[in-house]
C-alpha cells in the first residue's frame, strides 16, 4: 500500500512581490518498507518538501495523501493530528527535552497524543501504558541501560537514537529524517544508519535528507531534486550495509586489541590507551 501519494506538488513564495518557485510539480509515491533519500543541491527545494511530508506546511497546489487521507482539505486541528499520530520527525540537532530523562523524553509524543482522545480507554495515552511503550522502543534502539539519564548524560550518538525511539514511540506511517547525522561523527553516523537499517528491516518505513551520497548508499532509494523538480528517481540496486561498514570502521579505528603484543612489539602509541606497567611501581 501506498503510505504517500504526491501529485503535482507546488509550492511558491511570495517574497516582496517577486514569485520564487520552490517546487514545480513534485510526483512521487512511497511504499509501506521503503527506505529513501532526498537529496539535491542547496536551493532546490528539499526543506520544502519535507515541511510539505511533515505536514508542517501546504502546497500551493496538488495533492498529498497520507496513509489514504488527502492532507490539502484537513482544517488546521486535523493537520496537527496527523502530523502527531503519523509522522515520527528525526532533527540534526536530536531536539530533546534538557534535564528531562531519556523515557521521558520519549513518552512526550504519547501524552499528546493522549490529550487529543476525547475518551480515556487506557491506550496509548494512559500514563502506565505510556512508559511501558517508551521503555519498549528504547529497548528496541539498544538504550535499555540508559532509561534514566539526561540528554548531557549520553553521547551525541545516543542522544539521536533517544530521539529515533521518541520518533517511533506513536509507531508512525513513517520516519522523517533531517540530515539526522549532520551533527555525528563518522563512528557515530555509522551506527545510526545502523539502525535504521535494522528498523527498515522490521518494515519501518523511512524517509531521510542527506547532502552526502556515501549516506544515501544506505537507503533503498535514491530521489534527486534540482530546481523544484525531480531531475532523478533511482532505486539502489545495493544499498551498502551499515553494520558491515561500522565494524570495519571499527577494525581500521581499532587496531591490535591492546596489552596483547607478539613477539615482544612495541605496543601503539596511542596515549593514555598503553596498558599501564603492572606491579613495579
Ligand atoms: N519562506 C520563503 N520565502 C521565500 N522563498 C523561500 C522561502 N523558503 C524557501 N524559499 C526559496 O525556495 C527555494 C527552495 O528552498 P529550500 O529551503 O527548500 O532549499 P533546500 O534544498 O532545502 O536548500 P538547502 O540545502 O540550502 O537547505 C530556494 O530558492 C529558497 O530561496
Ligand atoms: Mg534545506
Amino acid at each position: 500500500m501506498a503510505v504517500i501519494e504526491l501529485r503535482d506538488i507546488r509550492r511558491e513564495y511570495r517574497l516582496e512581490g517577486v514569485m520564487v518557485r520552490a517546487l514545480r510539480g513534485i510526483n512521487f509515491s512511497v511504499e509501506t518498507g521503503e527506505f529513501i533519500s532526498i537529496m539535491g543541491p542547496s536551493g532546490s527545494g528539499k526543506s520544502t518538501l519535507m515541511n510539505i511530508l511533515g505536514c508542517l506546511d501546504k502546497p500551493s497546489g496538488g495533492t498529498y495523501t497520507l496513509d489514504g487521507i488527502e492532507t490539502s482539505c484537513s482544517s488546521p486541528d486535523a493537520f496537527a493530528q496527523i502530523r502527531n499520530k503519523k509522522i515520527g520527525f528525526v532533527f540534526q540537532a536530536f531536539n530533546l527535552l534538557p534535564r528531562t530523562q531519556a523515557v521521558e523524553n520519549v513518552e512526550l509524543p504519547l501524552f499528546y497524543r493522549g490529550k487529543e482522545r476525547t475518551s480515556g480507554g487506557g491506550g496509548l495515552g494512559n500514563p502506565l501504558r505510556g512508559r511501558e511503550r517508551a521503555v519498549a522502543v528504547l529497548r528496541e534502539v539498544g538504550l535499555g541501560d540508559r532509561l534514566t539519564h539526561l540528554p548531557n548524560q549520553l553521547s551525541g550518538g545516543q542522544q539521536q537514537r533517544v530521539a529515533i525511539a521518541r520518533a517511533m514511540v506513536n509507531d508512525p506511517a513513517f520516519i522523517l529524517a533531517d540530515e539526522p547525522t549532520g551533527n555525528l561523527d563518522t563512528e557515530m553516523a555509522l551506527e545510526i544508519m545502523s539502525l535504521f537499517q535494522a528498523l527498515n528491516n522490521r518494515g519501518k518505513t523511512i524517509i531521510m535528507v542527506t547532502h552526502e551520497p556515501e549516506l544515501a548508499a544506505y537507503t533503498k532509494r535514491i530521489i534527486t531534486l534540482r530546481d523544484g523538480e525531480i531531475l532523478r528517481d533511482q532505486r539502489v540496486a545495493e544499498p551498502r550495509n551499515a553494520p558491515e561498514d561500522l565494524a570495519q570502521w571499527r577494525r581500521d579505528h581499532n587496531p591490535a586489541p591492546q596489552g596483547i603484543l607478539l613477539d615482544g612489539g612495541v605496543p601503539p602509541d596511542t596515549g593514555e590507551r598503553v596498558p599501564r606497567r603492572a606491579g613495579g611501581g
